[in-house]
């Protein structure tokens, strides 16, 4: 059984322009006098005649922590106050208002077994030293970049195995000089404006999509990122998805160890070769172009698009994105998410790939729309998928979750020891280099 909860309303359509378009509520039903908006469960009803007259709190309910972390982010000019736990009630949840001055709760409940003395304090000094500039860590690092870290910075650290919420972040940050963090904390101008001595930004990753450039820009905080040290590991992953995908490697071994393989059989687990086969590269930066040269070895022939053309050490055909949809059977994406680039996989584009394509992103997940993605690998005209990265991380739609034809990874492409260490040293000396004032081995702003 469905409920809807009915509110008497001014003014239609302002209402209808927060539920739907700022909020992001579909229109259920319009009836004229009465719309009704729909998010997940949620049916709301808004009326201008005199029939309803409730008025009250509407909540929005989240299954994730992060999630209302970044409602918070997407819908914080109407919140009257930030994301907090609630330990009494076990809630973790942030207050709004509508354009009427209806109450909206976005909320999350906590599970039974969380830990809230856990919750209360995540945040550690490691290394007390006053005479070291303060640097807030927002997850530990692997041993040789924590070692770095405490050398040159007194270290702040979230010590617990979860992302800081906002909350925490906005306290952790008042007196730090830099800030270390993951491509998962979502840097914004709050954040900034939270941390008056701020000098550096220095994000754990290549991409820096997590940052706003321009309110960093314009408040004089430098960005820096870790590109190069990640190149050969991430291509190493983009690798491992293709030929578990093209071989079908994942199901075959759930099978096997289900008790399932009864013996050798001519048509058992058929997949996709990859000798004598087209990759197409996406991007033709660092790592598209590591990952193109690893499939030199296997004999395949390499296409790829990217603003213009390259001078590369193998042989790769420059063509346009029509030829490389159309014409790849591993198709592997290699681009930064930028406005340009957001949804550049959508429906046209993936109706143009081949039936037995197989669509790779090692990238960032909005790059590829899943809606799409999902609608293509369910009706099969295409083969297979291999994902690293989501686009509502880590959010992963469970209709994808329950597909066969898809290998789904954790944002794993750059975890071996030695690259995560690397990056973590690039990370620390960036910081230090801005501190110190001479130049970080890679600035962005
Ligand atoms: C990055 O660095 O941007 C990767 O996605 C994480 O290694």
């Amino acid at each position: 059984m469905a409920g809807i909860i009915f509110f008497k309303t001014a003014d239609l359509k302002t209402i209808g322009d927060f539920y739907e378009h700022y909020l992001g509520m579909k229109l259920w039903l319009d009836q004229g006098k009465c719309r009704i908006y729909e998010h997940g469960n949620l049916r709301l009803g808004f009326c201008a005649a005199n029939q309803a007259d409730t008025n009250g709190t509407i909540t929005f309910y989240y299954s994730q922590m992060q999630d209302v972390d970044a409602a918070y982010d997407r819908f914080g000019d109407i919140a009257t106050d930030s994301p907090k736990l609630n330990p009494h009630f076990r809630i973790y949840h942030f207050w709004a208002k509508d354009p009427e001055g209806r109450n909206l709760e976005f909320q999350h409940f906590l599970a039974p077994d969380y830990d809230l003395t856990q919750t209360a304090k995540p945040l550690t000094i490691l290394n007390a030293d006053s005479a070291k500039p303060k640097l807030l860590l927002t997850m530990l690092l692997p041993d040789q970049a924590m070692q770095s870290l405490e050398q040159t910075f007194e270290v702040k650290a979230n010590t617990q195995d979860r992302q800081l919420m906002k909350s925490e972040l906005l306290a952790g940050i008042k007196d730090a000089q830099a800030l270390l963090c993951l491509l998962g904390d979502t840097i914004d101008a709050e954040v900034m404006d939270a941390a008056p001595k701020l000098k550096v930004i220095s994000n754990y990753a290549v991409g820096y999509n997590n940052i706003d450039l321009e309110a960093a820009k314009a408040r004089g905080i430098a960005v820096c990122n870790t590109p190069g040290v990640l190149t050969e590991s991430t291509a190493d992953l983009t690798w491992a998805l293709i030929m578990a995908t093209a071989r079908r490697v994942v199901e075959a071994d759930d099978f096997t160890r289900e008790g399932l393989f009864t013996g050798w059989k001519p048509q058992l687990f058929l997949g996709q070769d990859l000798h004598d086969h087209t990759l197409g590269i996406l991007g033709m930066g660092r790592i598209g172009q590591a990952v193109a040269r690893r499939a030199t070895g296997f004999g395949m022939k390499i296409l790829y698009s990217s603003r213009a053309p390259k001078d590369l050490p193998f042989e790769a055909e420059h063509v346009d994105l029509k030829r490389l949809l159309t014409e790849s059977d591993i198709l592997s994406l290699h681009l930064p998410l930028t406005p340009q680039t957001q949804h550049l996989i959508g429906r046209d584009e993936l109706s143009l790939m081949k039936a037995n394509a197989i669509l790779i992103n090692t990238a960032r997940g909005a790059i590829v729309d899943e809606t799409e993605l999902i609608r293509h690998l369910k009706e099969g005209r295409i083969f297979a998928a291999g994902f690293d990265v989501y686009e509502q991380e880590p959010l992963i739609p469970q209709e994808l979750l329950e597909l066969e034809n898809v290998v789904l990874l954790p944002h794993i492409g750059s975890a071996s020891i030695e690259t995560r260490n690397r990056m973590g040293l690039m990370a620390s000396e960036n910081a230090k280099a801005i501190l110190e004032g001479y130049s970080a081995p890679s600035r962005v702003v």
